[in-house]
């Protein structure tokens, strides 16, 4: 059966999904699905575990995305993110730079179904929180259909049922990574077949997605979608994700309500002995597209030069928010604060 809470999703992006950021994007929306950058399973093994994999309890529902190509690790390391409290472990097999190509792992395997499905066996044997895929729809030369099929089908047939799917392929030799989110056309009408083919598992779409009501068209047809760039670009677009996707009748943040609240966050992050830029760089396009925008994003930037830490460049970027929100309220409207979020470091 399919599953309802994947129906939007926050893509994994290396440097830009971080707790900080995730914590920001739950502020915005209660229910969209989170996930972290791509850990491999080596660092959750071996590496620093409340830096690599900490989180806050404020993200829930968030999956911790493992890069990796061997089962032996991705079961340990499934383990481990099953024990930390992560609601969905997720395996790469989209990611196509050098290194992850060299380390036998993310979008190669999209060669190799057999392997995968090994790979997904052994962590579904090790976890009871779900097991999900996120690939491309093929790589190389190897982009075929039924290439396609046979991928899903063979991974599908170890009882994962959850796959997200970035509607293009990947070229291994010849493109950046930035140009493989690009270059390769985008192809949702292969993803829309696939859930045909498969009604019984939930399909997630991927790719070039902008706005919420292209969103809206392509749950018509698949079971969710996930959103990468434009959520972090235009992050106030996940403001309206609950209503829209997932009934709820709460109301809206406004955006001085998640920019007070991010800075109570920040104090704690702060007095933990972390530094202020390390939040507020994910916070530049809250106001995109609205007036003052770019005094906003100026006065953020320079958080990371101020000699006093920033946090008054923090408060007048907030100032303009609430100048912005009280300028769109209407009169009588008086709505109750969000509760601030802890952060744990
Ligand atoms: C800066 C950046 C980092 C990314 N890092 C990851 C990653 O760690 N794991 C992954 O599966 N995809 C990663 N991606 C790909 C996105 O998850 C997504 O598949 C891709 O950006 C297409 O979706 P979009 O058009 O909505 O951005 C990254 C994308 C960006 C822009």
């Amino acid at each position: 059966m399919q599953d309802p809470t994947y129906r939007f999703c926050v893509a994994p992006m290396m440097d830009w999904t971080d707790r900080h950021c995730r914590v920001f994007h739950r502020l915005l929306s209660k229910h969209a699905r989170l996930y972290t950058e791509m850990i491999t399973a080596n660092a959750v093994i071996h590496g620093d575990r409340n830096r690599l994999i900490g989180f806050s309890d404020v993200e829930h529902p968030v999956a911790l995305q493992l890069g990796g190509g061997e089962a032996g690790p991705l079961a340990k390391a499934a383990e481990i993110a099953q024990e930390t409290g992560y609601d969905e472990v997720n395996l790469n097999v989209g990611c196509p730079s050098d290194r992850v190509k060299d380390g036998q792992f993310g979008a190669c395997l999209m060669a190799e179904p057999d392997r995968v499905a090994a790979c997904a066996a052994a962590m579904r044997a090790a976890v009871d929180i779900p097991v999900t895929v996120k690939c491309r729809i093929g790589i190389d030369e190897q982009d075929s259909e039924a290439d396609f099929q046979n991928f899903i089908d063979t991974v599908a047939a170890v009882g994962c049922t959850v796959f997200i799917v970035h509607a293009r392929k990947a070229w291994l030799q010849g493109l950046s990574p930035k140009q493989n989110r690009d270059v390769p056309p985008l192809d949702y009408d292969r993803v829309y077949r696939l859930k045909v083919a498969h009604p019984e598992l939930t399909i997630v779409v991927n790719g070039g997605i902008e706005t919420l009501d292209e969103s809206d068209d392509h749950l018509a047809i698949v079971d969710g979608v996930m959103l990468g760039r434009a959520a972090y670009h235009t992050p106030y677009i996940l403001s309206e994700v609950d209503q829209r996707f997932f009934a709820s009748d709460a109301p809206m943040s406004t955006r001085s309500e998640v920019l007070d609240a991010m800075f109570g966050y920040s104090a704690q992050h702060i007095r933990a002995g972390g530094r202020l830029n390390n939040i507020t760089r994910h916070l530049l396009g809250l106001l995109h597209g609205q007036p003052r925008a770019r005094t906003y994003r100026r006065l953020l930037s320079g958080v990371s030069m101020a000699a006093d830490g920033g946090l008054d460049l923090f408060q007048e970027a907030i100032a303009i928010a609430r100048l912005l929100d009280e300028e769109a309220r209407p009169v009588g409207d008086d709505e109750t604060l969000r509760s601030t979020p802890t952060a744990a470091e």
